[in-house]
C-alpha cells in the first residue's frame, strides 16, 4: 500500500475489553479487527508490558501476550511487539525493590532474554524502551534511570540485539512527532548516543497521541520523519489516535480526519516510514477517554460502529 508495509491495530485481550462499561457485540469487533482489508498488522496494547508478563520477579506468564500473538499469527498480520523496558505498567516488585546497579542489570537482562526470547522470530519489531525521556528531552528519573543512568539502555538494546537478531529494534515515545521539539532532540540524542556506543537501534516509533484541535502539519511530520531517518533508522507511527475534546461535533471531526490524513501523508512521503498503527480502532476500547477526561472519540469507529470521517479521509490519501 503505497509504500508502506502495513497500516495495522493494536488490540487488547478480551479479558480486558469486558472490563470496558460497553456491553457490545465483540464479534462485530473482531470481525473488523480480523479484516485483513482493514489491518495488516497488530500490537497488543497491554499484554506483553511488565506488569503482565513478570509479574514476579523470575515468574513469567505469556497468557495476555499470547492472545494477540496468536491472532496476529492466525489472520497473518505483522506484530509489533510492546514494550520490554518502560517505567509505567511495571510489576510492583520492580519500583520497590532495593537495587544494586548489578542487581538491576540482572533483572533487565533476564525479562528481556524470557520475554524476547519468548516471542523469538515472531516480532516484525520491539520496542525495546518505552518512553525513556521527559517533556524537556532529558532522560526521565525512571527506577532504572536512577540506578543505571543511560546504561540501562544500551543494556536494554545490547540484550534484545543478541536475543532476537531479526527483530528490528525501536525506541518508542509520545511527544516526539514536532521537528522542533525538544523532545524530539533528545530522541535523536538517544539514538546516537546508542549508536556511538556500538548498539544496534533500528528505529524509532513516534506513539502518536495527538489532538483534534492542535496537531502537527503533514510538512512537520514529514521533516521529524527524514531527521530521524538522516540517523540511519527507519520510523513508524506506533500508538496512533487523535483526541477529540468532547463533545463530538462535525467541526472536530473534521480537524481529527485532517490530523490522521496528515499522518499517512507523511509517512507515504517519507521512505523510511514502515506504517502506521491505531491504537485500537473502536472508540469505547480506546485509553483516551481514562486518562485524559473530557476527551474521547479519538479512534476510527464509533460506539455504534459508524466509522468516523477520518476513515475514508485516511484511504484517500494512501
Ligand atoms: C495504554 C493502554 O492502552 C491502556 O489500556 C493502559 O491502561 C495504559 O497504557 N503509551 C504507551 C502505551 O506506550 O503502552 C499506553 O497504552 C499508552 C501510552
Amino acid at each position: 500500500k503505497a509504500g508502506l508495509l502495513y497500516f495495522g491495530a493494536a488490540t487488547d485481550t478480551p479479558g480486558f475489553r469486558e472490563r470496558a462499561p460497553y456491553p457490545q457485540s465483540y464479534a462485530q469487533y473482531d470481525a473488523i479487527l480480523e479484516d485483513p482489508e482493514e489491518f495488516g498488522q497488530t500490537t497488543p496494547t497491554n499484554g506483553q508490558k511488565w506488569l503482565f508478563v513478570e509479574p514476579q520477579p523470575g515468574l513469567f506468564n505469556f497468557t495476555e501476550g499470547d492472545y494477540v500473538a496468536n491472532l496476529a499469527n492466525r489472520t497473518e498480520k505483522i506484530l509489533r511487539c510492546h514494550a520490554l523496558v518502560w517505567h509505567s505498567q511495571l510489576a510492583p516488585w520492580v519500583e520497590t525493590t532495593q537495587w544494586t546497579p548489578e542487581t538491576l542489570t540482572e533483572a533487565i537482562e533476564r525479562h528481556i532474554r524470557e520475554v524476547a526470547g519468548y516471542y523469538k522470530g515472531r516480532c516484525y519489531a520491539w520496542d525495546v524502551v518505552n518512553e525513556a525521556l521527559d517533556e524537556d528531552g532529558t532522560y526521565r528519573k525512571s527506577v532504572f534511570y536512577n540506578v543505571l543512568g543511560e546504561e540501562y539502555l544500551k543494556l536494554a538494546f545490547r540484550v534484545a540485539a543478541e536475543v532476537d537478531p531479526e527483530a528490528k529494534l525501536y525506541y518508542n515515545d509520545y511527544g516526539i512527532e514536532r521537528p522542533a521539539s525538544v523532545k524530539t532532540a533528545g530522541a535523536k540524542r538517544l539514538v546516537k548516543m546508542l549508536q556511538d556506543a556500538g548498539v544496534r537501534i533500528d528505529g524509532v516509533g513516534m506513539q502518536a497521541h495527538l489532538h483534534a484541535d492542535n496537531h502537527p502539519s503533514e510538512e512537520d511530520l514529514i521533516a521529524t520523519s527524514k531527521g530521524y531517518a538522516e540517523l540511519g533508522v527507519e520510523v513508524a507511527f506506533t500508538e496512533l489516535d487523535v483526541r477529540i475534546k468532547l463533545p463530538v461535533d462535525e467541526q472536530k471531526l473534521k480537524w481529527q480526519s485532517d490530523c490522521y490524513e496528515k499522518v499517512v501523508g507523511a509517512c507515504v512521503r517519507v521512505k523510511a516510514c514502515v506504517g502506521i498503527t491505531v491504537w485500537d480502532f473502536y472508540d469505547p476500547f480506546s485509553w483516551v477517554p481514562d486518562v485524559f477526561p473530557g476527551n474521547g472519540a479519538s479512534l476510527l469507529w464509533f460506539e455504534n460502529f459508524e466509522k468516523h470521517p477520518a476513515y475514508d479521509g485516511m484511504v484517500r490519501k494512501f
